[in-house]
């Protein structure tokens, strides 16, 4: 069991470098590397205290993100959702109730997502594409049941495991490291270590633009010439 838990682990979550892409072009890792553009994601929210110290810091940079948010939160938090979409940033569906997708029936993969777009709907009135696995979980039949509903799989490329302890200035240290161009980056600040994940992006946006890089919502960085 502990074997098969983390063969699972690696196949989906992967390392720092993200996910192992072993079904090519059926998930989005990154995007395309011509231009100095970063897509910052955030996962799991809203959440009531963490979310909106987030939108202010991005606020306070002009920087725009995307938001991986869960049906269930949202529906807690449809005011959230609104600032979000208001502010310029994307929101994505990371299921209703963050479940491991491939353990779930096909009619509950439906659900889980049918009922987080329609959260999003009625908190901003934004339809969304994009879908992010809980934990990237993912297997060949659930990426086909998320193409047959127009969903685009977006996993992520840069995971500087920002709940697992580390310091603002490490996952600072961490991204700016790791980044090339066309990078989409984990991060969670509905965690309970969403404080420090917010404290890093305060650091992170400017590091990253010194660095030359434009940050972008992830539609824009896979749109490749599109302005954010
Ligand atoms: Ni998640």
């Amino acid at each position: 069991m502990l074997v098969a838990a983390a063969a699972a682990y690696l196949l989906c979550y992967g390392g720092v470098r993200g996910p192992v892409d072993w079904l090519d072009g059926r998930s989005v890792h990154r995007g395309p590397g011509q231009r100095r553009r970063i897509a910052l994601t955030f996962d799991d929210g809203p959440h009531r205290v963490h979310t909106p110290a987030l939108l202010d810091a991005l606020a306070a940079l002009a920087a725009p993100a995307t938001f991986f948010v869960v049906g269930a939160a949202v529906d807690a938090n449809p005011a959230l959702c609104r600032r979000m979409v208001a502010a310029g940033h994307e929101l994505g569906n990371h299921t209703y109730t963050h479940r491991y997708l491939p353990l779930r029936s096909q009619a509950r993969l439906t659900r889980e997502l049918a009922f987080t777009d329609r959260a999003i709907e009625d908190a901003t009135g934004v339809s969304t594409s994009l879908v992010r696995p809980p934990w990237g979980g993912r297997s060949p039949w659930t990426l086909r049941a998320l193409a047959a509903q127009g969903k685009r799989a977006v996993l992520w490329d840069v995971n500087p495991f920002d709940w697992r302890g580390a310091s603002a200035d490490e996952l600072t240290a961490r991204v700016a490291r790791r980044v090339r161009p066309g990078s989409i980056v984990l991060m969670h600040e509905a965690r309970d270590r969403g404080d420090v994940t917010v404290a890093a992006v305060r650091q992170l946006v400017p590091r990253l633009r010194a660095d030359g890089y434009e940050l972008v919502t992830v539609s824009a960085l896979l749109a490749g010439g599109a302005a954010a």
